[in-house]
């Protein structure tokens, strides 16, 4: 049996990732606060874990719990994440804290809780980073650091499991189509060449899920042909990117 955890399950590139998972004949424990209107039954596979990532002693017991149901667990993705943006100082604490714990702390702990079981029988750590991880961020300062802290966190952890049989990847998406700028004054462009679909970083996982034992991609970049972001109520227009 595979079992796979997967963290930001309840939407967007999670959800898509849970989804091809599924396909796959994966048992897929699906980390999230809020599955009202999530499509994945129990036959299928898919177990519910609900949790608030922000806070660490709920994220530890998540992870204590589905490995006491599932047993071994062969493959986590770090997907669940979150981004304020706007001029540094008007990012509050609160925030601060929030983008912290979910964007890297999580993905730190959880990958933590289920290393020893992987270094045993092996294991694939997957983080949905970000390609704000490499480059400056004007307007998404901590937001782009959360994402190159979980970069190298991934890049070190390769290098420290990797005799064990353990593979760490890091995606890293450009703009992709979800709820995820919801706290933002900008979006994805609407056209299909200036955004990424959820379901093609889902593609991405597979990609790497696929590699023969032995070999190991360790680092994906997806971005869209196209750049440009689209500003709430403003009519769209190709400039820098902030995210
Ligand atoms: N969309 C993009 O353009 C883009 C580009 C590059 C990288 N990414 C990264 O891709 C990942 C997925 O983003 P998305 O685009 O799919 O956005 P999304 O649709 O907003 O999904 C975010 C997911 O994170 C979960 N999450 C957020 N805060 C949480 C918390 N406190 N506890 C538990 N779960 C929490 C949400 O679940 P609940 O709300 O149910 O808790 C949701 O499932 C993120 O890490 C993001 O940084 C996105």
């Amino acid at each position: 049996m595979k079992n796979a955890i997967v963290t930001g399950a309840t939407s967007g590139i999670g959800a898509a990732i849970c989804q091809r998972l599924l396909e796959g004949g994966w048992q897929v424990y699906g980390i999230g606060r809020d599955f009202t209107g999530q499509q994945f039954s129990s036959e299928s596979g898919f177990h519910t874990v609900t949790c608030d990532l922000k806070k660490h002693k709920d994220t530890q017991y998540a992870a204590e719990r589905i490995v006491k149901e599932a047993g071994d667990i062969s493959l986590l993705v770090n997907c669940a994440g979150v981004g304020y943006f706007g001029p540094h100082e008007q990012i509050s604490p609160d925030k601060l804290h929030e983008m912290v714990a979910v964007n890297i702390e999580a993905p730190m702990i959880l990958s933590g809780k289920l290393l020893r079981g992987m270094k045993r029988d092996g294991g694939t750590i997957i983080n949905i980073s970000s390609v704000t991880a490499k480059k400056s961020n004007t307007h998404g300062c901590a937001y782009g650091a959360t994402k190159a802290a979980l970069t190298s966190f991934g890049d070190s952890l390769f290098e420290e499991a990797r005799k064990y049989g353990v593979r760490v990847v890091n995606i890293h998406p450009d703009m992709t189509a979800s709820h995820f700028y919801r706290n933002a004054d900008f979006r994805e462009c609407d056209e299909e060449d200036a955004r990424l679909l959820p379901e093609e970083v889902a593609a991405c996982v597979m990609e790497v899920l696929c590699v023969r034992a032995g070999a190991v991609i360790t680092d994906v970049t997806i971005k869209p042909q196209r750049h440009g972001i689209q500003r709430k109520g403003i009519k769209p227009k190709e400039e820098k990117n902030d995210t």
